[in-house]
C-alpha cells in the first residue's frame, strides 16, 4: 500500500523495528517489556538528562542495586553519592522514597493513575512507564515528543502555553496497541531525525501529512516563548585542608543540592559575599571562580583556601587523594579542579 494511506502509529512503528535505538533499558521492538525496575529507574534518570549520560550511570546502578528490594535495602549515602553528576538531586531522594514504597507493597503499580501517586513521578513518568513496562495506551509526552507533534500539526502556539494542544494532537495519533514501543518511537524520532536544528525531513516517515514540512520551516516549531534572562546569584566555597585531608558538610536535606556530600559554602545572593559562611576563622584566600546553571538562577562561586589549624570545625575530614570516591555534585567537582589546579 501507498505509505501515505498508513496511519502516523503505522508508520512510526514500522520506521522504528528499523531504527530503533539499541538501550540498555529497552526490549526489542515488539518484544515481551522489560523489567518494570528499568523502566522506572531509566525515566527517572532520564527526565532530566541525556540519554548519553543517563546509560553509564544506569549500567553501574543496575549492576548494585538490581531491583527495587536491593535498592529499598541501600544506605541513603551511598545512593545520593550514586547519583551524584545526574544533577537535580531531589530525583535521587525520591527515587530512594519510591523504591522503599514499592518493595513494600511487592511491586510497581502498573496504571498511570497509581503511579502518579508514587514519589518522583508526575504526569509524563506515569504515562511512559504505564506504556513502556506495562502496554497500556497512554499519551507520552516529553520534550522530543512535543517537537514532532509540534511540527507534525503546526501547532501556532508559544511554548508552554501549546502544551495542551499538543497532548490532545498527541492522543490523536497514539495507537492502542505497542504503546511502549510507540512513544519510544516518537523519542527516536525526534532524537534521531525530528532534531531541534536542521532536521533531517528527507529520512522522515513522518513527512507526507507533516504540517510544519509542507510550510517549509520545520525548525521554526516548537514556538519559543521570548526569552527571559536567568538571575544570577554570588556564593563563595570554602576549601578548608589540614593534613591531607579536606573538610565536607552534608548539606540540609531541604534545598537545592539537598542531602548531598559538598564543601562548605556561604549564602548563595545578590553581590558576593565574601568570607560570609566560613567554617571558620581564618587567612582566606581566593583561587577562582566556578559557574554553575540552576534551573532559576545561574549562580558564580568564589572559591576560597585555607589551612585549617585544627580538626574541630563540624564535618568530614576527607582524603583529598580520594576525593573522586566523595560523589560531590558537578559544582564542587568544578572546584575541586581550581584548587588542584593551582597546585
Ligand atoms: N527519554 C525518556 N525516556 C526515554 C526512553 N525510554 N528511551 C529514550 N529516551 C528517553
Amino acid at each position: 500500500m501507498d505509505a501515505k494511506h498508513l496511519s502516523v502509529a503505522e508508520r512510526l512503528l514500522d520506521w522504528y523495528d528499523r531504527n530503533h535505538r539499541s538501550l540498555p533499558w529497552r526490549s526489542p521492538p515488539g518484544t515481551p517489556a522489560p523489567d518494570p525496575y528499568r523502566v522506572w529507574l531509566s525515566e527517572v534518570m532520564l527526565q532530566q538528562t541525556q540519554v548519553a549520560s543517563v546509560r553509564p550511570y544506569f549500567d553501574e546502578w543496575t549492576a548494585r542495586w538490581p531491583s527495587f528490594a536491593a535498592l529499598a535495602a541501600a544506605d541513603d549515602a551511598d545512593v545520593m553519592a550514586a547519583w551524584a553528576g545526574l544533577g537535580y538531586y531531589a530525583r535521587a531522594r525520591n527515587l530512594l522514597a519510591c523504591a522503599r514504597i514499592v518493595a513494600a507493597r511487592g511491586a510497581l503499580p502498573d496504571t498511570e493513575g497509581e503511579l502518579r501517586r508514587l514519589p518522583g513521578i508526575g504526569d509524563y513518568t506515569a504515562a511512559a512507564i504505564a506504556a513502556i513496562a506495562f502496554g497500556r495506551r497512554a499519551v507520552v509526552v516529553d520534550a522530543n515528543v512535543e517537537r514532532v507533534v509540534s511540527r507534525l500539526f503546526a501547532v501556532e502556539h508559544p511554548q508552554p502555553d501549546a502544551r495542551p494542544t499538543i497532548r490532545t494532537a498527541t492522543d490523536t495519533i497514539t495507537p492502542d496497541e505497542r504503546a511502549g514501543d510507540f512513544a519510544q518511537a516518537m523519542m527516536d524520532l525526534g532524537s534521531m531525525v525530528c532534531t531541534a536544528r536542521s532536521p533531517r525531513c528527507l529520512l522522515c516517515p513522518l513527512r507526507d501529512g507533516c504540517s510544519a514540512y509542507t510550510i517549509g520551516t520545520p525548525d521554526a516549531f516548537p514556538v519559543k516563548p521570548a526569552k527571559k534572562a536567568k538571575p544570577r546569584r554570588h556564593g563563595t566555597l570554602f576549601w578548608a585542608e589540614r593534613d591531607g585531608r579536606v573538610l565536607l558538610v552534608r548539606r540540609p536535606d531541604k534545598g537545592l543540592l539537598g542531602g548531598m556530600r559538598a564543601l562548605p559554602t556561604g549564602p548563595w545572593v545578590e553581590q558576593a559575599p565574601g568570607v560570609q559562611g566560613a567554617p571558620f576563622a581564618a587567612d582566606w584566600r581566593t583561587v577562582g571562580v566556578v559557574r554553575h546553571g540552576f534551573t532559576h538562577f545561574d549562580l558564580a562561586c568564589t572559591v576560597m583556601v585555607a589551612d585549617a589549624a585544627d580538626d574541630t570545625a563540624p564535618g568530614e575530614w576527607w582524603p583529598v587523594a580520594d576525593i573522586a570516591a566523595a560523589g560531590l555534585p558537578t559544582l564542587f567537582a568544578r572546584a575541586i579542579s581550581v584548587v588542584e589546579g593551582m597546585r
